[in-house]
């Protein structure tokens, strides 16, 4: 019998040794919350399939921004809900419309304590439900139509003291679009953090409901990414983002495409963000409400994996948990 004279286990053997070699931490700085806002509604209201997290009202928001800001949560990611939807998405650039309003309210409240992200994108926004809009009587989405109404959008956000837009539609074209339109209004510290590799996912059905989303007529495969393309294509998304303006890259969904992350670290020297999308929260809350799962060591373990694959910041719904289970 042969003993082995590699021993890994010697780096294992207690707590103070395993945390000594441990060379991944989560960084509580690098977490991002989203909240949802929806118009027209007097109280927070629970969304069914992301137990936990709620709608709020305008009114409630700031209190929200507070909680998040007490656990050590230093940026939140914004994603409003107007009562009326057309075909245009017209409330996404009305600056009184609810998602400008949230923006506006939170930067005026907080200031330089907060670091806001604002989604900019239509399908909070339009009656049918798509990233983007149609020419009459198609429901072709229409890319370029759709960046004219993107860098309107983009203008009213940065003005409304966003810190960085969030352009998450995949439309070609979308962050150099964005870049002028907010150069032009003078907005250039208005960053951008783009969705630069995002796939038709199945794992973006809770959010659906927390923005009331019916997508109707069909899927968004049109404009973003096919799961089974190979890694080149997502690497091109993200140079062609960099190229055009973008200060930050992110991957989404995160579980799915953690490879993804991994290589595009490699590659790029902007910050890399990875999100960890609604149905991938729901999936873990679910499977512990069951007692099938221990509810934070999944969380606290798919997040790290997700730091680890590579990613310098992570948006994640269990962004508040986890800070306050790391500062408490
Ligand atoms: C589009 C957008 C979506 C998400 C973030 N931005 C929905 C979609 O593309 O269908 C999904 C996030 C999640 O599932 O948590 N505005």
């Amino acid at each position: 019998m042969t003993f082995p004279n590699k021993r890994p286990r010697r780096l294992r053997k207690n707590s103070k040794i395993r945390s000594l070699v441990a060379s991944n931490s989560l960084r509580v700085e690098g977490l991002v919350q989203p909240i949802f806002i929806r118009e027209g509604i007097n109280e927070p209201q629970k969304i069914e399939s992301m137990p936990g997290i709620f709608a709020y009202p305008l009114e409630d928001l700031c209190s929200a921004v507070e909680m998040c800001l007490k656990k050590g949560i230093g940026t939140v990611a914004l994603f409003a809900t107007p009562e009326k939807k057309d075909s245009f998405g017209s409330e996404a650039t009305n600056e009184e419309g609810i998602l400008n309003k949230s923006v506006k309210l939170v930067k005026d409240k907080f200031q330089e304590d907060i670091v806001v992200l604002a989604d900019l994108c239509l399908d909070e926004f339009t009656s049918h439900g798509h990233c983007g809009i149609t020419r009459d009587g198609s429901s072709k989405i229409d890319n370029d139509l759709t960046l004219v109404r993107y860098a309107e959008t983009a203008k009213c956000l940065g003005r409304s003291g966003a810190d960085f837009v969030a352009p998450s539609g995949m439309m070609d074209g979308q962050v150099g679009v964005v870049r002028a339109a907010l150069d032009e209004e003078g907005l250039i510290d208005c960053g951008i953090f783009a969705y630069s590799v995002k796939f038709a996912s199945s794992l973006y059905g809770p959010f659906r409901e927390a923005v009331s989303v019916d997508l109707k007529g069909g899927n968004r495969s049109t404009y973003q990414q096919d799961f089974r393309r190979s890694w080149h294509e997502s690497l091109d998304e993200v140079y062609e983002d960099v190229a055009q303006g973008a200060d930050i890259v992110m991957v989404k969904p995160a579980s799915t495409n953690l490879d993804l992350v991994a290589r595009i670290r490699e590659k790029v020297n902007v910050p890399l963000a990875c999100y960890q999308v609604s149905g991938e929260y729901s999936m873990i809350v679910a499977a512990s409400e069951k007692g099938w799962i221990d509810r934070e060591g999944v969380i606290i373990e798919s997040v790290h994996s997700i730091f680890r694959a590579g990613a310098d910041i992570v948006v994640t719904y269990f962004a508040s948990d986890i800070a306050e289970g790391l500062n408490g």
